[in-house]
């Protein structure tokens, strides 16, 4: 007789704390894909069936309910993280039991393991693109403001050595807010950036402080056309938490809102006849969302969850996602995305500037990273 059992599967992101915005956007977006799934009829039949905890934005709580998803709830696989910290803080856990984490965000990049899939942005799918783009059109003296944790640290050497390839480049500082930084954290950068008055901002700041730093630097009367501020997360989740603030600022991403094909459209529509205007949809809300899908296809060329026989049946594998058709690449467990940049509008979308003319290979060790590199090159479309 068939299987009939449901697949169990992790679902670890932050529904609670300061990167809940996006950890609740990453969940939905999980969720959704899900869904899908078991509309078409799950997994030969089986059901897929999420396995929930609120990791409430903290490593350590992170890595216990991995451990509790794995040993209590039995799960193979999980799907989760936004912060490199908390994925940091999972990686021991499902190398110690060999199982498999599914991480939809950018990161910092130099990192490998074979219990990861990595479906977000490696810093040469976007941090190369943003680096080329400002300094080509506005300068290479580079403040460096983020939060204090390892992707801000790592994100902001990667991009202070990509600006001075440039004439005339400058790491002008480089500083660094509490997680849940407020307005008097603000303040003393803002009085520096006034100072020092760089070229452009490289904002590695994450989750809610985002809103009130782009906030602060608005009060201030500072102008994005003259002075911007450029950033790896900013999404459109964070500028609908800031109103008209975020305007005129850039983002490197491989996912926005505004991309225009049919998958996109459909996605988009798919997700708020479901979910409402309850998360707003992102980078990593798509990566969460299109993981799911190479997951499930994995699942159903396997028949089985038992990572020996599921692994090959992820490495290697394609999907079309709202981004674009996306690869997993065996080699190193990163995916080839479609990079592009975008500048906030007056309504909180991202337009779209420059575009990839081709998906961009995932190099994690940043073994090219020369700027002008025509394996990273991005189009121009209007600015
Ligand atoms: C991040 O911490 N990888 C955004």
């Amino acid at each position: 007789m068939a299987n009939t059992d449901p697949i169990r599967v992790g679902v670890l992101f932050s529904e609670t704390g300061v990167t809940s915005t996006i950890g609740r956007s990453q969940r939905r977006g999980t969720l959704l894909a899900i869904e899908e799934v078991n509309e078409a009829g799950g997994i030969g039949g089986r059901e897929l069936v999420p396995v929930m905890y609120d990791a409430q934005s903290t490593p350590a709580i992170y890595a216990q309910h991995a451990e509790r998803l794995i040993l209590e709830d039995k799960v193979n696989v999980i799907l989760g993280c936004y912060m490199s910290s908390s994925r940091k803080a999972v990686l021991p856990i499902v190398e110690k039991w060999n199982k498999l984490l599914f991480y939809p965000t950018l990161y910092e990049g130099f990192e490998f393991s074979n219990n990861i899939i990595y479906t977000g942005a490696a810093p040469n799918q976007n941090s190369v693109q943003l680096a080329e783009f400002m300094t080509a059109n506005f300068g290479a003296r580079v403040y460096l403001v983020g939060s204090d944790y390892i992707f801000p640290y790592e994100s902001n050497r990667i991009m202070g050595e990509l600006v001075l390839q440039r004439q005339h480049s400058e790491r002008v500082a480089e500083r660094y807010v509490p997680l849940q930084a407020t307005e008097k954290d603000f303040k003393p950068i803002i009085d520096e950036i006034r100072l020092l008055q760089p070229d452009f901002i490289f904002s590695t700041i994450v989750g809610d402080s985002t809103a009130c730093f782009y906030r602060a630097y608005a009060e201030a009367g500072f102008d994005p056309k003259k002075m911007p501020i450029a950033s790896l997360t900013t999404s459109e989740a964070e500028i609908s938490q800031m109103g008209a603030s975020g305007t005129g600022h850039f983002t490197s991403a491989p996912y926005f809102q505004s991309i225009d094909t049919e998958v996109n459209r459909r996605t988009l529509a798919r997700f708020r006849a479901r979910f409402g205007e309850d998360s707003v949809p992102n980078l990593c809300w798509e990566a969460a969302y299109f993981q799911t899908h190479i997951l499930a296809n994995a699942l159903i060329s396997a028949g089985t969850d038992d990572l020996a026989q599921l692994m090959p049946c992820i490495l290697g594998s394609e999907y079309d996602a709202p981004q674009g058709r996306v690869r997993i690449d065996p080699t190193n467990h990163h995916t080839c995305l479609h990079p592009r940049i975008g500048v906030a509008d007056s309504r909180g979308r991202l337009r779209i500037v420059r575009q990839a003319t081709r998906p961009v290979y995932p190099d994690p060790y940043m073994v090219t990273h020369s700027l002008g590199d025509w394996a990273t090159e991005l189009n121009a479309l209007e600015l």
